[in-house]
């Protein structure tokens, strides 16, 4: 059944192992965050059998259907609505709005339980987290008081929204909150969690400050890719995820439509460049599914455009002869890795 994602186990075990001891040796802890494939429950069993430090995921159904002894992260901050799906199904939560802690507060003492939270820090990147310092220290002030909210630790997350690289000093900063924490309230943080896999660069050139000692790691482990500059990290796969495509026509046509042009499926007026008749072939797949954009063809085949269920290609160029029936193959980016995983019409096998 087409269209599917090849799952390739034994290379996700493969790179979680391999980059998990690297963060072992050097006494860094790993949250292996399973959001990018829904928590698929093959992959998380690997996570389980490989012994990580945490499970972390961004939505609180995924961690719902993850039943194992290892503490489990929360990555996005709770939805006020959601706090109690959050203390039931999460040990830990990022968190750097005092209403929402308050409010994981109630709902811990009701069912008896003491919450964990890690204290988001910005330090640039401008998603989460508390960007003036005595905030922060407020913050702790206030949380303390808290009898069901326990604070695990201090967290920054980069290279996420403003695309602001991680570097050592960038990350001592977190490691000076760190220390102010800990003076000022005496109180002992145990997570110092100094991001995500853009921190995989330092962590490989021995630059990561001494005071940080987790990792939250999602693209690494499945893409074998930091993030911080896109460089392949060695001796790993990045290409433990493949889609499989059904063609469902072959025709040679014009490279240009016919007729007077107006809008196309979504309301944008397409442009085209004339290269006489082309071979084109139409994939059962369509932005329901995935961007085109973001798929990588083995084959030396262009993808030249999509509607909600189809994707078009410029086989002018293939190497391969395709007939209707026969199928195409084609590495993925983080981004249709994603989308293909979330969408229901993907089947999804593993090898
Ligand atoms: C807060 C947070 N931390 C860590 C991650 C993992 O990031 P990456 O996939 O770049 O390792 C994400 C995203 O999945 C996130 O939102």
């Amino acid at each position: 059944m087409f269209p599917r994602v090849i799952i390739n186990l034994e290379k996700y075990r493969h790179n979680l192992r391999f980059l998990l001891d690297i963060c072992h040796d050097k006494s860094i802890s790993m949250m292996a965050v399973s959001k990018v494939f829904c928590a698929d429950h093959n992959l998380v069993n690997i996570m389980i059998e490989e012994k990580v430090d945490f499970i972390a995921d961004s939505r609180i159904q995924n961690l719902a259907i993850i039943n194992c002894d290892i503490p489990k992260v929360l990555l996005r901050l709770p939805m006020i609505g959601e706090v109690s799906k959050v203390v039931k199904y999460s040990d830990i939560s990022l968190n750097s709005e005092l209403s929402t802690v308050t409010a994981l507060n109630e709902e811990a003492s009701k069912v008896g339980k003491v919450h964990g939270i890690i204290i988001m820090i910005d330090l640039g990147d401008l998603r989460e987290g508390i960007f003036d310092e005595n905030e922060v220290y407020d913050f702790v002030k206030n949380t303390l008081t808290l009898s069901n909210i326990s604070i695990r630790g201090i967290g920054v997350n980069l290279t996420c929204y403003g695309g602001v690289i991680p570097t050592n000093s960038l990350l001592n900063k977190l490691v000076e909150y760190k220390n102010n924490i800990e003076s000022k309230f005496d109180i002992e943080l145990d997570i110092i969690s100094g991001g995500n896999s853009s921190t995989i660069d330092l962590l490989m050139n021995e630059a990561i400050p001494l005071g940080i000692n987790n990792l939250r790691l999602g693209e690494s482990l499945v893409l074998g890719r930091e993030t911080a500059y896109g460089d392949y990290i060695d001796k790993t796969y990045d290409d433990v995820f493949t889609l499989e495509v059904d063609i469902i026509e072959v025709k040679e046509k014009p490279s240009v439509p016919i007729g007077q042009i107006g809008m196309n499926a979504f309301g944008k007026v397409p442009q085209f460049i004339d290269n006489g008749n082309i071979l084109r072939a139409i994939l059962a797949i369509g932005k329901q599914d995935v961007d085109h954009l973001e798929l990588i063809p083995f084959d030396t085949i262009k993808l030249i455009g999509s509607s909600s269920d189809h994707i078009i290609a410029d086989l002018s160029n293939a190497s391969s002869i395709y007939e209707v029936g026969d199928t195409m193959l084609f590495k993925l980016t983080y981004s249709s890795i994603l989308s293909l995983m979330t969408s229901k019409y993907v089947v999804k096998t593993y090898e």
